[in-house]
């Protein structure tokens, strides 16, 4: 698929042309509600007013175009959609998307992503090879959004497909028109086109099934990544692990036949002071601030002995979901080039009942050094999240972040849709809060309550890894927090939104990516800080 900008107004045939519409103000409908209640309602114009290339279009259609938006009352609302089939009546679309922007003069990213990706899926649907989109404002954000949009939103997953099933066409060329084509422009779309391949990456990671990505696949994909975007990587195998006293993670994947790996790629801006970091523990800090992400890569969670029923493991396979967004963050880093150090590490193994399974009860040492009673073997990703802040801590962070599928009582808590997020400091919630809005996604901050703390108390062990039932993504929370000492830390719990039972907004049906875009931003806010 090639991404490509021009300028001037849509002219050339393409299958699908996209072009959002903007709502009329309230202001302006509050001042003419007299005339239309008495008079019988006159033909009213076009929703859209004064847009030349939405005016020849109708013209060129008879005006068919405005008299479905009419029938429809398609007037511009944010979220809404007008698709018309011009049965050769213009040779400029096979097919008109009219995606409504709101009465919001000022779009913000997430409307524009969402109206490409919106198009794109149509594109899709309707075996489209060209797509073109048109873009409301030249600016970089508005390029890189649609951008963004038009690339996540042609995703999808057919590798295991075959005959019938394999999609007879594919979105071949998208077009983003702009007014001016100059430097900034064309930055704007490597960027955003960058991002958008970055998340279906994540993607792409978190449906593969789990009998084809195990640890050590999802190992070598982070190496591909790597290779790909001249990105720093290690990989840790189970020697080496044991080598390093990861021991929770060895413990969760005692019960599985797959060897477990680490991960840690990292990213050094050029010029950046801290060359060593990443090389060992310890390294010491340069000028440039340091994040580091983290995430829960449990490529299965049967829940081990502790096993979960058929329902609740159906969809396990996705509980590498935090690793993989820490794999696409570091491909979107690689393309951004940001002027902070980014390191992504992950911590990767299935958790399987087994003969040599870790059980309830057991005691295990942790690489920090605290020893932890094992109360339910499917409490897993806290575990080998603990290690991982542990080896995270030693790079000697400004911040970490780790992600992670970590509990259902966080969906219980916030729904599907939202994941919720804790962080030991007040002004990173404010930061990181703002971070999410501007990507769109939605990430709730959650208490660390103090009160909980007391259930993590063991009798023999210097701490149980959960707590009861109510207050479960917290108790997991306060767990974590017990291995990242006193530096700046947030935690996402992704379990709900990194996957979505219907297409919503950028999002397909299925696995989301949900929490890159977050992150980047995040990483963008740092990074202009300087
Ligand atoms: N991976 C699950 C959490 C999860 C559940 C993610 C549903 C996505 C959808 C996690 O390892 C888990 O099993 N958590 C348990 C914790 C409990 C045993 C304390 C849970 O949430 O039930
Ligand atoms: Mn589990
Ligand atoms: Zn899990």
């Amino acid at each position: 698929m090639k991404l490509t900008l021009e300028a001037g107004a849509a002219k050339s045939a393409v299958d699908v042309l996209v072009v959002g519409v903007f709502a009329p103000r309230a202001k302006v409908e509050k001042a003419k509600p007299k005339a239309k209640k008495t008079a019988a309602p006159k033909e009213p114009g076009a929703p859209w007013g004064n847009h030349p290339l939405l005016s020849s279009l109708d013209e060129e259609l008879g005006g068919a175009l405005s008299a479905q938006a009419r029938r429809d009352e398609f007037t511009g609302k944010a979220n809404s959609t007008l698709t018309l089939n011009t049965l050769g009546r213009t040779t400029r679309a096979r097919t008109l998307v009219l995606v409504g922007l709101g009465d919001g003069r000022k779009v913000k990213a997430p409307a524009l992503r969402s109206l490409a990706a919106r198009g794109a899926r149509v594109a899709n649907a309707e075996r489209a090879k060209s797509l073109a989109i048109v873009a409301p404002d030249n600016d970089a954000l508005t390029i890189r959004s649609i951008a963004e949009g038009a690339v996540l939103g042609t995703y999808r997953f057919t590798k295991y497909l075959s005959g019938d099933r394999i999609p007879k066409a594919a979105v071949e060329t998208i077009a983003i028109h702009i007014e001016r084509l100059n430097a900034e422009a064309r930055e704007a779309l490597r960027v955003g086109e960058a991002i958008g391949r970055a998340v279906n990456l994540t993607r792409d990671l978190v449906t593969e099934p789990p009998n084809v990505l195990d640890a050590v696949e999802l190992a070598n994909r982070a190496v591909a990544v790597a290779k790909d975007g001249g990105l720093k990587i290690q990989v840790f195998d189970k020697a080496e692990i044991r080598k390093r006293k990861m021991t929770l993670l060895l413990a969760v994947n005692q019960g599985s036949t797959n060897e477990p790996r680490f991960v840690h790629m990292s990213y050094v801006p050029r010029g950046g002071a801290s060359a060593k970091a990443g090389a060992k523990a310890g390294a010491k800090k340069g000028a440039t601030k340091r994040i580091v992400f983290v995430g829960k890569g449990l490529t299965f969670d049967s829940g081990g002995l502790c096993i979960k029923p058929a329902d609740g493991m159906l969809d396990m396979k996705i509980d590498m979901s935090g690793a993989a967004n820490v794999v696409g963050l570091m491909a979107a880093v690689a393309a951004l080039k940001p002027n902070i150090e980014i390191h992504g590490i992950f911590a990767a193994t299935d958790n399987m009942p087994d003969g040599n399974a870790y059980r309830p009860g057991d005691v295990w040492p942790s690489m920090d050094g605290k020893s932890v009673e094992i109360i339910n073997t499917d409490a897993e990703g806290r575990l080998v999240l603990a290690d991982a802040l542990t080896y995270a801590r030693s790079l000697e962070p400004d911040l970490i972040v780790d992600n992670a599928t970590l509990t259902g009582a966080c969906m219980v808590a916030l729904g599907n849709t939202c994941s919720g997020f804790y962080t030991n400091r007040d002004n990173l919630a404010d930061d990181f809060a703002a971070a999410c809005t501007e990507a769109g996604e939605l990430m709730w901050r959650m208490p660390l309550l103090e009160d909980l703390r007391d259930q993590l108390k063991s009798e023999i062990a210097d701490l149980k890894h959960m707590g009861s039932r109510y207050g479960g993504s917290i108790t997991a929370a306060l767990f974590l927090r017990e291995f990242v000492g006193d530096v700046p830390w947030i935690h996402c719990d992704i379990a709900g939104p990194v996957v979505s039972d219907k297409p919503n907004g950028w999002y397909p049906k299925g696995a989301t990516g949900h929490g890159v875009l977050s992150f980047l931003r995040l990483i963008e806010r740092w990074a202009s800080k300087r």
